[in-house]
């Protein structure tokens, strides 16, 4: 079996060594590739390259390097009939979840409060309002493989896990609510909202001042799926009116966040560069080699997304 990794997080030493223990009968190597003629089975990639203009015959399927794949569903280059296969990652997971709790406990000690008097140097000292684990209430909406475990490990940390998902998923520990009409029932009263929903023609601009509204006053936002899932308007006034107290923001209608957009100053908004679950060297070895044992078996690909 023939791979090309395309992304730059892949090219690494540890890489290779996990790819290697992985699927020690493949061959992998990285693009740009130096023999452009290299017929290949398996493209790793979350972003085809620009350079990369036409895909091999030779091609049995995607790997989405990521979680998210609404990228590769929309690139004109890959044929509708091309399978793709998504990344399951446990480590990646497991970051989104730390990246939540961080949010959570953030919540849990008035944190902006804080951050903004910090910056003004004012010494103050709102009225004193003990907030607990099992009052707060964390809506994720969401519930794929991160969803699931980002929803299961608040509840496992004691936190009012609420989960909302097009259709109907059980989580040990977690309430959840499924389909459009529980979607007002799934945020009412939330104080932390997470959103992990793909994005999709229905979930674009999910977070918006419709969703806003049925937060409990001062709630916390954490957005971790896709920039065009928020609809930015809203939230600038959400946190003019203080309905949001808070919003952390990993994902962006552009990346890197051009340099005079608003959110960068806005003391309400916390950014982080796209980095909230990166892709682990050994849980994606182990995922691309399940992948690889399924195309050689002729077995229906694990986590296809088509
Ligand atoms: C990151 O954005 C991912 O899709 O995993």
């Amino acid at each position: 079996m023939r791979v090309v990794l395309t992304d730059r997080l892949s090219h690494t030493a540890e890489f290779e060594r996990h790819l290697k223990t992985a699927a020690p009968t493949a061959e992998f190597r990285r693009w740009p590739l130096a023999d452009p003629s290299w017929d290949y089975d398996l493209l790793v990639s979350w972003i085809l390259p620009d350079d990369l203009v036409s895909l091999p015959p030779s091609l049995k399927a995607i790997f989405c390097f990521g979680a998210g794949s609404d990228q590769l569903l929309a690139d004109p280059r890959i044929p509708m009939n091309m399978p793709i296969a998504r990344l399951e990652d446990a480590g990646q997971a497991d970051q989104m979840l730390n990246y939540v709790l961080h949010v959570a406990f953030a919540w849990l000690q008035n944190d902006n409060a804080y951050r903004v008097a910090q910056r003004d140097t004012t010494w103050q000292r709102p009225p004193t309002k003990v907030r607990s684990r099992d009052a707060m209430r964390v809506t994720v909406l969401g519930l794929g493989p991160l969803g699931q475990r980002v929803a299961r490990g608040l509840a496992e940390a004691n936190f009012k896990a609420v989960a909302w998902s097009r259709s109907t998923r059980v989580v040990p520990g977690v309430e959840t609510h499924a389909g459009w009409d529980a979607l007002p029932a799934a945020a009412k009263n939330a104080d932390l909202v997470v959103n992990l929903l793909p994005l999709q023609t229905e979930t674009r601009n999910i977070l918006n001042a419709r969703l806003f509204s049925g937060l409990r006053s001062g709630a916390y936002l954490v957005n971790l799926g896709r920039g065009e899932h928020l609809n930015e308007d809203d939230l600038l006034q959400a946190l003019e009116t203080g309905t949001i107290d808070c919003a952390w923001l990993d994902v962006f209608r552009e990346e890197p966040l051009p340099a005079q957009h608003p959110f960068w100053l806005h003391r309400k908004i916390r950014i982080t560069p796209h980095m909230a679950g990166v892709p682990t060297a050994a849980g994606t070895s182990a995922s691309i080699a399940r992948v690889i044992e399924a195309l050689k078996r002729g077995l229906p690909l694990p986590n296809a997304l088509r």
